[in-house]
């Protein structure tokens, strides 16, 4: 049976769109999964969403819709760029997935069987504006919370612990054991000077909130979001009967997660320990790249700084963007993305090296060779076998990096090959047997180039490959011996692979469209007139069952019997301090039924959500039905 190889990303939190940082891991995955398809693996690449916790209750409330709605929405972009992307994955797992949480709540039994699982209080100073505890650091020096001036309040609650200080020394055994279970070192380092310290126990459940995989015995608790995402890289393999779980995980030797730096914690301690706690065998190697910063600054939304990949991709090309985020840092280190690097990295070695190696000897072989590929007599094969070692070898340490500058330097070779041996002078002397036999030469060089650099770039070497006259792009373990593949094959040289790009044309990358909010579509006055806004007065409110957040409001608007609305403001109000009020109605919203109530309009609000929510009333006592305009 061909060797086997399982890759991770992290999956991604739904309450950001996919941004630059995502793209970058989700890319590096694909590459190397595409190259270890390549040589003849048997891959499984997953990737997917973290749906569940606080963060995404409250983005959903923010938005005034359910979590799951906002997850869908989320959802559809992350695939959207993955497919933009020509990302591959053989699986995309969504944390509310029943195949997902059922795994979940078996780990969490094993686990607790195993003894690892008490119960017991959580204490934590907890601001009731975000409604979340805060850690000392992220309080001011008087202990208030940043976001919201207020103090945070000691509070406590029922939780779940699980016995993490049980797994220390275990954890630094498996480091001494297997050193690359953490790369690259440094980040080891830091991890294993980390662990000199005792780890305590670490708090498992919640009941402040309820959107989550609820604890097994005990439905009053939610499962803390990362025990619940880690468990995706084995959810998605059908632990425990799954027959992807042996063939990836139980009986894999390369079991490869890739993160960004800083998750590495939660990767390389909590998630071991919950393995060895179910008795199961951990992840061979967790690798922590570096962080993407925009003009040397860290990518915010207040900042306008934020890269939206698939605007790069349109813009410059996905197999550009690739390309670019693979070779221009080492994987492991921070790097800076920039248009004028990206212009520049593309410039040099795609347009330059790659692109005008393939115009070139395509177009000679178009004149002199009536487009047909001719016959060769060199035999590069042992330049070629060192080069395949050195990449080889690259992708096995996860230095893409140094993968491409290693396929790079076949390329430049192949360029210097063809300058020294100039099928330009061999055919004005009439020595066409020197010509063809360096354009064949150089054909069959970027062939392999081709192969070589199909899991970075794969539409770019599709295109190669189809004018190289190859119906698909070769595996890398289907080259053969340097040879004659594409003698007598029709060959075109069309329109170049990567133009050139102009710097001081070239478009800019950064703006607005790395943020969740819709962007101000500016509407017509015709649009405007056709929403109908209203007066109206609650007349009675009373809270939606099972919703903590919603409020179902009796209010007239001058029809005689008054309308049901549901409204996001449980947060904010009390039924009390709404009945009597004077609110402003969306009248002609398309009524639906949320959470099972019929609600027959909008009332508009401002503030971000949540308790922050401050009802629209107007100026003075208008009748109940007056337009608002
Ligand atoms: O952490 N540069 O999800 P997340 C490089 N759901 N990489 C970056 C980056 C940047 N500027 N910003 C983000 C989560 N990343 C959890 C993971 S896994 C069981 C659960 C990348 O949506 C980086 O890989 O916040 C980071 O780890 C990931 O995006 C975080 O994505």
């Amino acid at each position: 049976m061909s060797e086997s190889v399982y890759i991770t990303t992290p999956i991604y939190y739904v309450n950001d769109v996919p941004h630059l940082g995502h793209a970058y891991t989700t890319v590096a995955a694909d590459a190397l999964a595409r190259w270890h398809r390549s040589c003849g693996r048997r891959v499984r690449f997953v990737t997917g969403t973290d749906e569940h916790g606080q963060k995404i209750e409250r983005a959903a409330a923010a938005h005034g819709e359910e979590p799951i709605e906002l997850a869908d929405r989320v959802v559809a972009r992350f695939r959207a760029l993955w497919e933009q992307l020509h990302i591959a994955h053989d699986d995309f797992i969504r944390t509310t997935e029943p195949r997902h949480q059922e795994v979940v709540r078996r780990l969490w039994s094993l686990m607790s069987e195993g003894g690892d699982i008490e119960a017991g209080g959580y204490e934590g100073l907890y601001c009731t504006g975000c409604e979340a505890y805060k850690t000392d650091k992220e309080l001011d020096a008087e202990g208030r919370c940043p976001d919201h001036g207020t103090p945070a309040e000691l509070l406590k609650e029922p939780s779940y612990f699980f016995k993490l200080e049980r797994y220390r020394s275990r954890l630094l055994d498996s480091l001494a054991e297997r050193p690359e279970r953490i790369l690259p070192e440094a980040r080891r380092n830091k991890i294993l000077a980390d662990l000199s310290q005792p780890l305590g126990d670490l708090s498992i459940s919640r009941t402040s909130f309820s959107w989550g995989v609820p604890v097994p015995g005990d439905d009053a608790h939610v499962m803390y979001v990362w025990l619940d995402a880690l468990t995706n890289y084995i959810s998605a393999l059908g632990w425990p009967d799954g027959e992807d779980y042996g063939s990836f995980w139980a009986d894999c030797d390369r079991r490869i997660h890739l993160i960004g730096k800083d998750i590495l914690w939660f990767h390389t301690v909590y998630w071991p320990s919950f393995l060895m706690s179910a008795g199961l065998p951990l992840a061979t190697t967790v690798f922590a790249h570096g962080w993407w910063t925009v003009g040397g600054k860290k990518m915010s939304k207040t900042l306008g700084n934020v890269v939206d990949p698939g605007r790069v991709a349109e813009l410059y090309g996905s197999d550009a963007l690739r390309y670019f985020l693979l070779r221009e840092v080492p994987f492991g280190a921070d790097g800076d993305f920039s248009k004028d690097a990206l212009v520049q990295r593309i410039n040099s070695d795609l347009a330059n090296d790659l692109g005008n190696l393939a115009n070139r000897t395509l177009a000679m072989t178009g004149r002199w060779c009536e487009g047909v590929a001719p016959t060769g007599r060199t035999d590069r094969q042992v330049e070629w076998d060192a080069v395949v070692a050195s990449v080889g070898a690259a992708m096995d340490a996860l230095q893409p990096h140094k993968a491409l500058e290693a396929a790079l330097a076949w390329v430049r070779s192949c360029n210097r090959d063809l300058d020294a041996r100039a099928p330009w002078s061999a055919h004005k002397e009439g020595r066409v047997d020197d010509r063809d036999d360096c354009l064949a030469d150089t054909l069959e060089g970027l062939r392999r180039a081709a192969a070589l650099l199909a899991p970075f770039m794969p539409v770019k070497m599709a295109e190669l490959c189809l004018k190289l006259g190859l119906k698909a792009t070769p595996r890398m373990d289907s080259l053969g011996g340097w040879g004659d593949a594409l003698a007598g094959v029709a060959v075109h040289a069309g329109e170049p692979l990567f133009p050139r790009i102009d710097p001081d044309d070239a478009p800019d990358i950064t703006g607005p469209a790395g943020s969740d909010e819709p962007e101000e579509a500016v509407i017509d006055y015709e649009d405007f007139t056709r929403v109908a806004l209203k007066v109206g007065v609650v007349r009675s409110a009373t809270p939606v069952e099972g919703a903590d957040r919603l409020l179902q409001l009796e209010v007239d608007v001058g029809e005689g019997a008054p309308r049901s609305i549901v409204a996001g403001i449980a947060e904010a109000y009390a039924p009390a301090d709404v009945e009597g009020r004077r609110v402003v109605v969306v009248t002609n919203l398309a009524p639906r039924k949320i959470r099972g109530v019929l609600s027959q309009g909008m009332v508009l609000a401002s503030g971000a959500g949540g308790g922050d929510l401050q009802l629209v009333s107007p100026d003075g006592d208008p009748a109940p039905g007056e337009v608002v305009r």
